[in-house]
Order: C-alpha cells, then structure tokens, then sequence
C-alpha cells in the first residue's frame, strides 16, 4: 500500500513537472504537407507553402485547443515518391491531414493511403476533375480545369472566334482542358481545325506553334501548367503568331501571377479564364497580397499560394466546427458545404463532390503601374465542376 502510495506521488508530481506544452503537443494535430519543393515544378510547391504558413501566421497555430503542426515533405513532383511519403507520414507521423499534391499523378498517388488510413487529403493544387473521386477523403481547394475553361470556350464563339486550335500539356489536365474546350466550343457553333498534345517536360513550343500557323486559326487555346507559361508566350513571339492575327487565349495557368511579370510585352492582351487574380480587387485580396509579399522576399501569390491559404482555411474551419475531433470521418464531413470569402471571391465546398465551388473570371493581360497584371474584367458565379455536375 505505502509504496504504491509513493509511486503515485512520485508518478503525480513527475506529471506537474512536465512543461505546459508537453500536454498539449501530445494533442497536436499534423499537417503532412507533401509538394514539388525542388525540379521543374518547384515555383508550385514554394507558393503553396507560404501560403499555408501565410494562414496560419495570420491565425495563430492552435485550434480548438490543438496546436497545428506542420511537416513538409519534398516530393520532387515524381509519384512513387509522393505514395512513399504519404505512407510513411501516415503511418509513422500518425498526421491526421494529409495535404498539398502539385500534380495530378502525384494526388493519384496518395489517394488509395488517404482511404486506408481514413485521413483526411486536402487537394491544394492539382485540377484534373476525377481526383476527388478516388478517395471519399479528398477535399479540394484548389480548383478542376473543366471548372475554368468552360467559361472561356463561351467567351471565345461570343467574341467572333470561329475556328481555334487547342495546345494543351499531355497529361490529365491538360485533357480534361482540351475536352472541357472542345465540347463547349463545338456544341456553341465553334470549330476545332487541331488538337495539339505537347510533353510535360521541359517542352519544346517550337514545332507545334508551326503547325498552328499553318492551320490558320482564329486562336489558340491552351493550357500548360504553373511554372511552364513564359516558356510558351516567349516562343508564340518568337514565332510572329501575333502578328499573323492568331490569338492566344488561355486558362490562368498560363499567365500564371508568379511568372507574368517577366513574360514581358508578349503577354500583353492575353485572355485567360481562372479562379484567381493578383489583382483581384477587394479588400482581402489586397490585404492577403501585401503581407504574403512581405513575408517572401516581394514575391507575387499566384493561384497555388491561395489553394495552400485556403486549404489551411478548411483544415481550421473544419477543426472549430467539430471542436477538434480530428478523426478522419468527423474532419471531412465538417468540410462539407463549409463556405468562407477567400481572397479569391466567395467559395464553399460542394458537399456532394466535395470540390470547391466558386467565381470563375475573365482577365485581360495588362499593364498597371509598369507592371504585368490579370486584370478582371467579367465573371460567371458559384461555379461547380462541370464534369461531376453532368454525370448527375
Ligand atoms: C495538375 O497537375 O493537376 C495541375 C498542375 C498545375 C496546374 C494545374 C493543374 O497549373
């Protein structure tokens, strides 16, 4: 009796003496964040990471009495590299979040150990629409390129575009555009005279803007992912398809707010459709840009940065809303239908495909200040993803 008596003394005052945070980092929720922080897609892993940090120095990193711990996990953008991570984090890490995923192979990759695992995956960059079909834990925050290329395809046979040739990366998304284009655009009277499929790596424009020439077009439309657009505006110039009155008309992507600035005269004019602006004009966006700048070096947030701000958003919200039961169920099905003004525009999450919904707006390329900007100048509201909407 005596001695259990003092080893429970000893036990109680062993407990008090711990530091104050022991307590509560044993209670803390993880973030496994797994994105390309080096290779040719670095620019997108960069941008969602200080977009995530962004919100959660704004916010604080407790949440419903659990501190936010955040592991971030290099990928490399090569996908046997993102399933080995996201095993390890969830087995070994024990995260209750996983997040991130700058490709649409690389969010494939983990989607099988989200549903193991029954951990929630926030989708914060990639945009082919099936993604979240593959896992019911997958949540995204990033945006679908059907979602943002329909517009456009409109936009164009409204504005005496008749005859287009599409140039997309050869990839998921980069088909999901080309459909999304090709569809609307025929179905509203429009005619396709090409459909061009160019390498993700490292591509060379070169031989395929040729062969738009000499089909004549009206425009072009394309889509390539972040990171790749100077390389397709500086060579449409070098190539003199301006000046051969061949448009080139684009989902955001391509005039990407990371890149645009030194794409240079060339981008001028340029029509994109996309989720996000720079310029977006509201009081949020212009708070949202001014302190991420301030926090990287002057850098420009472009729509990865908001995807990583806003996917820290969820995660937040979902936790206050279920009073920090982190278990993967509960996370989720807190996610659903949750509805916020991000700096982008009004958002929420579709609680049946759990994809965001949002505005969608048209942009012109222009000057301001000596500096390139997509500046806005229409918008379609709460825009669903289309290719879900349709199989219903
Ligand atoms: C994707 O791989 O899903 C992806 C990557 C970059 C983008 C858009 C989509 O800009």
């Amino acid at each position: 009796m005596k001695r259990r008596q003092v080893l429970k003394t000893l036990l109680i005052s062993a407990a008090l003496m711990l530091p104050a945070g022991a307590a509560l980092a044993a209670d803390a929720v993880k973030v496994g964040l797994i994105l390309p922080m080096t290779g040719p897609f670095a620019s997108t892993g960069r941008q969602v990471e200080a977009g995530a940090k962004l919100y959660m120095a704004e916010h604080g990193d407790e949440v419903a009495g659990h501190k936010i711990e955040l592991i971030l996990r290099d990928d490399t953008a090569n996908a046997e590299q993102t399933r080995r991570i996201a095993q390890e984090l969830v087995t070994r890490e024990k995260v209750q979040v996983l997040a991130g995923f700058g490709h649409t192979p690389l969010a494939m990759a983990a989607a099988p150990l989200a549903t193991q695992g029954k951990v929630p995956m926030i989708v914060m960059a990639a945009g082919t629409s099936v993604i979240t079909e593959k896992s019911p834990f997958i949540v995204r925050s990033s945006f679908t390129l059907p979602q943002v290329t329909e517009p456009l395809a409109k936009w164009a046979k409204d504005n005496k575009i008749e005859k287009v040739v599409t140039l997309v990366a050869d990839y998921a998304p980069g088909l999901d555009a080309e459909k999304a284009f090709s569809d609307t655009f025929t179905k509203a009277g429009g005619q396709i005279v090409e459909s061009i499929r160019v390498p993700l790596a490292n591509p060379d424009f070169a031989p395929f803007l040729q062969r738009v020439r000499d089909a004549k077009p009206d425009a072009v439309f394309s889509f390539v992912p972040s990171g790749v657009g100077s390389a397709l505006m500086k060579q449409f110039d070098d190539r003199g398809l301006a000046q051969a009155g061949i448009r080139l008309i684009a989902t955001g992507d391509v005039t990407d707010d990371d890149l645009l600035n030194k794409m240079g005269k060339a981008a001028l004019g340029t029509i994109t459709t996309h989720h996000y602006s720079a310029a977006h004009d509201s009081p949020e966006n212009k708070a949202f840009v001014k302190a991420f700048e301030a926090a990287n070096g002057g850098m420009r947030p472009n729509f990865m940065a908001v995807g990583g701000y806003d996917g820290m958003a969820l995660i937040y919200e979902a936790l206050k809303k279920t009073g920090g039961d982190a278990k993967g169920e509960a996370l989720v099905n807190a996610m659903k239908g949750l509805s916020w003004t991000s700096v982008r525009g009004p958002v929420s999450i579709d609680p049946e495909t759990r994809d965001i919904v949002q505005t969608v707006y048209f942009r012109e390329v222009k000057e301001q200040d000596g500096q390139l900007w997509n500046v806005e100048f229409d918008k379609v509201e709460a825009v669903k993803d289309p290719v879900k909407a349709a199989k219903k």
